[in-house]
């Protein structure tokens, strides 16, 4: 069996391809660069180029689709959708997605997330795309602000009451086993963590996995200058747009959203003091 994914050098899709190697799956990866992890076969292409596009989906059973931070991400995720329908290559999406009412609030307060919102709906319409999975604020996004947390600043917002995130590593569990498991249902979703987890929440797990103190800095002329010196283009713009968001809106954790991701991964998802407790490890072993 082999599957393809899309953005394998982008955090959902690293670790996605890492999942997928450890199950023993055959990886093919449609990348601008060939630098990817051993194992993983490199097909050199680009969203915007049709051609290689259909090249890198030839002969796989399934592909991961997740979108790039790009102006034109709609009509790259139409060029990807219309070249799995042509094939019948089976599609499995990880994005923005939100369907009935809560499409219509968002589309209508959150101009913004407009066009994701669109592309999660053109991949829910699709006959070729029978999984739909929207993952909340990832953990990982801590890694852009490494710097700052290591000189006891956590400069990104997130409401007071609390912001449900979630674990990569489960984020990419879930997609492996949607890519490759043929007992995996059909499913339309939110992959969510077990929390919600205010900024100050946050930098107090740094404080205690570090053993010294991390200050909450929660205004925008600290966040947006820390986001800007790790991120660029059009992910320093969405990123943006969602921290702004995310100061002012807490997002609580369902209990049916945990059940979900529970039942997908056969196990409860990670806790941000499990990641947050790795992390810090590596950080030590590989400053
Ligand atoms: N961050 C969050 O908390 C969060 C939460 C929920 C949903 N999301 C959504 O998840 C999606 C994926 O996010 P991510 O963090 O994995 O993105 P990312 O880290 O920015 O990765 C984007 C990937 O797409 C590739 N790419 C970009 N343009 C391409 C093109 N024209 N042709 C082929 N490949 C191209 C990049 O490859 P190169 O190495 O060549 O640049 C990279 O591998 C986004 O739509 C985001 O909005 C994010």
């Amino acid at each position: 069996m082999t599957v393809l994914v899309v953005g394998a050098t982008g955090s959902v899709g690293v670790h996605t391809t890492r999942a997928l190697l450890a199950r023993g799956t055959d990886v093919r990866a449609l990348v601008r660069k060939a630098s990817l992890p051993e194992g993983v076969t490199p097909v050199l292409g680009n969203l915007r180029d049709e051609a290689s596009v259909t090249a890198a989906l030839s002969g796989v059973s399934a592909a991961l689709y997740t979108s790039p931070h790009d102006p034109d991400e709609e009509r790259l995720a139409e060029t990807f959708a219309r070249a799995c329908e042509r094939l019948g290559t089976r599609l499995v999406f990880c994005g923005v997605y939100a369907g009935g009412l809560r499409r219509f609030v968002y589309e209508r307060f959150l101009p913004h997330y407009r066009g994701k919102l669109r592309i999660g709906a053109r991949m829910h319409r699709s006959p070729v795309c029978d999984v739909v999975l929207a993952p909340t604020n990832f953990y990982q996004n801590d890694e852009i602000i490494k710097a700052d947390i290591l000189a006891g600043r956590y400069p990104l917002p997130a409401h007071p009451r609390g912001v449900n995130r979630v674990d990569l590593r489960d984020v990419g569990e879930v997609l492996a086993r949607a890519l490759t498991d043929p007992a995996f249902p059909a499913v339309t979703g939110t992959l969510a963590g077990p929390a919600s987890i205010s900024g100050r929440a946050a930098a107090q797990t740094w404080a205690s996995a570090l053993g010294r103190p991390v200050e909450y800095q929660d205004a925008e002329s600290a966040w947006r200058p820390a986001l800007a010196r790790g991120l660029a283009g059009q992910k320093l713009a969405d990123f943006g747009h969602t921290y702004r968001l995310l100061s002012r809106i807490p997002v609580p954790t369902s209990a049916r959203d945990v059940a979900l991701i529970t039942g997908l991964l056969g196990r409860p998802p990670r806790s941000y003091e499990d990641y947050v407790r790795d992390t810090a490890a590596d950080w030590a072993a590989t400053p």
